[in-house]
């Protein structure tokens, strides 16, 4: 295959694995029903799906796809190949309340609540992804839909997307941090263990198929071809080769449309400065973890996008405080504390012996819990100057937050409940992430509405009664496949009926 890079085979990759598309800022996400599987099928066949190639000068256009389990099966894809998915993509991101209840969708986030997704019957089958340049979208829609594509599906809902340049609604300037994909397998992954922190992530966190940080391979469908010859069009699997790969290259896709009040955000903020606009600015960018224009808290050594650094050096959170949103949603550890190297250290450490601080330990490795981020944002631009006017206007802002990944448990949620979520966070309590955070109080009757800021100088400055600034309105758990894999979906029904005739 064309455009391997050692064994990627970027031509078998949706693109969006690879590119986050930054220069086509106009897109339309809509969410789709199917409405009569043999169109649907037909149409996905020849659909323009966008793969990981590189191409020069860059593509005008773009064009993803990913499937909710609902859609596999509403496209008639065998129910032996959906249970090799994983539990909590099968079940889906809103029927089970405890999985609500660890996400933090609950009261006004609760799916019951939410415009799409929340309830059974309002899982949307798969979502088309469509992005160009500005001007170009609405002949981009005309072209990919063709004649067909209201024979095959019913549009549910096209989702709200507007793009603000670099920054989202609250006015920071987004998608700096991502993790290094090291597709040219630089590192090794039997490795079992990693002192520092490192960005670079195996491909296997990212895509089905590929051994992953703990080097093997994520469960995912394998189909023998003995029983499903149809399957030979599908890459064989790496770890079993008599078995083909229904999830090679696919990746999981996880949608959440949160609902951003910034007004709400900034006035809360203005108070606690007492309407001076330099404090006001230095404590919302304390909350982020970076200021308005991306510059981390931590100094950074010289790296263009402004991040590499770790928190090492500020085990207190002095320059960035620990519960700050990005530091929660990537704590930038190793596998041990620093200065555990040697294998007598190491085992002092696994035992639970030789901490030198309290909160060394408590945070898992973060290379486990990556997350690779796709978002857009919607709602117009209101700058924090307007926001903090009496009156600003409440309007619908805020991020169709997108992620990939080869495991929505271990790192989607993860990162969402135990790091964000979480009240008690690498040794602060009565918090959780000052952006995401519900301010649910515990059954206890404990606050979870505070905000701590350690000062080098003096005692820690708290902020209490921070009011919920995000809420999710939406939200489903995709599969984005691999090509072949689309077309193994896409093309069953004609091979069957060839087999029959
Ligand atoms: C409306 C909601 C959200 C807003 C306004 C927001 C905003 C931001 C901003 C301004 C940054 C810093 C810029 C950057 O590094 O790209 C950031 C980073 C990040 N956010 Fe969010 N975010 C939101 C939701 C989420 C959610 C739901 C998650 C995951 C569950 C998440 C995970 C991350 C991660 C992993 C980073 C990078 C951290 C790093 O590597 O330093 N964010 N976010």
């Amino acid at each position: 295959m064309a455009g391997s890079s050692m064994n990627m085979v970027f031509d078998d990759i949706q693109g969006l694995a690879r590119y986050a598309h930054g220069k086509l800022s106009a897109t339309s996400f809509l969410l789709l029903d199917v409405a009569d599987a043999t169109a649907a099928r037909a149409w996905l066949l020849s659909a323009p799906v966008t793969t990981a190639v590189p191409v020069s000068p860059l593509p005008e256009t773009a064009l993803q796809v990913a499937f909710t389990a609902a859609g596999l099966r509403a496209l008639d894809v065998d129910d032996a190949i959906i249970e090799g998915f994983s539990d909590e993509f099968i079940v889906g991101i809103a029927a089970d309340q405890s999985r609500s209840r660890r996400l933090g969708d609950t009261e006004g986030s609760a799916p019951g609540n939410w415009a799409w997704g929340g309830q059974a019957g309002d899982v949307p089958h798969l979502l088309l992804m469509l992005y160009a340049i500005p001007g170009k979208l609405d002949h981009w829609q005309t072209t990919v839909q063709g004649t067909d594509f209201e024979q095959a599906f019913r549009l549910r809902q096209e989702l709200p997307t507007h793009s603000l340049g670099a920054i989202e609604p609250f006015g920071f300037v987004d998608g700096i941090s991502q993790p290094d994909i090291d597709w040219e397998h630089k590192q090794t992954t039997n490795l079992h263990e990693r002192d520092r922190y490192a960005n670079l992530l195996v491909p296997g966190e990212v895509l089905l198929g590929y051994p992953n940080e703990y080097g093997r391979y994520t469960e995912r469908p394998l189909i023998d071809p003995v029983d499903d010859p149809r399957a030979s069009i599908l890459p064989a699997a790496e770890d079993d080769p008599g078995v083909r790969d229904f999830g090679r290259n696919g990746s999981y896709l996880v949608l959440r449309q949160l609902h951003q009040e910034v007004p709400k955000f900034w006035q809360f903020v203005d108070r606690e400065a007492g309407s001076d606009a330099l404090e006001r600015d230095r404590l919302a960018s304390l909350m982020v973890g970076r200021q308005r224009d991306g510059t981390p808290l931590i100094p950074s050594s010289g790296d263009p996008v402004s991040n590499r650094f770790t928190f090492e050096h500020d085990p207190d959170g002095h320059q960035c405080p620990v519960g700050a949103h990005i530091r929660r949603s990537n704590p930038r550890n190793g596998d041990f504390p620093p200065g555990v190297t040697g294998l007598v250290s190491r085992l002092i450490r696994i035992l639970g012996f030789g901490r030198n601080h309290p909160r060394e330990d408590l945070v898992a490795s973060t290379r486990f819990h990556r997350i690779l981020r796709r978002g857009r944002t919607y709602g117009s631009l209101l700058t924090p100057e307007d926001a903090v006017k009496p009156g600003a206007p409440e309007e619908d802002r805020g991020l169709q937050f997108i992620c990939l990944v080869a495991n929505i448990s271990r790192q989607f949620e993860f990162v969402q409940n135990a790091w964000s979520m979480n009240t008690k966070f690498a040794g602060v309590h009565d918090e959780s992430d000052p952006l995401l955070g519900d301010r649910k109080p515990l059954v206890d009757g404990s606050a979870t509405d505070g905000f701590a800021i350690p000062r080098e100088e003096g005692p820690v400055h708290c902020l209490h009664g921070l009011p919920r600034f995000v809420t999710v309105r939406g939200g489903a758990y995709f599969f984005m496949p691999g090509i072949q894999a689309l077309h193994y979906i896409a093309g069953q029904e004609s091979v069957q009926r060839g087999a029959e005739a």
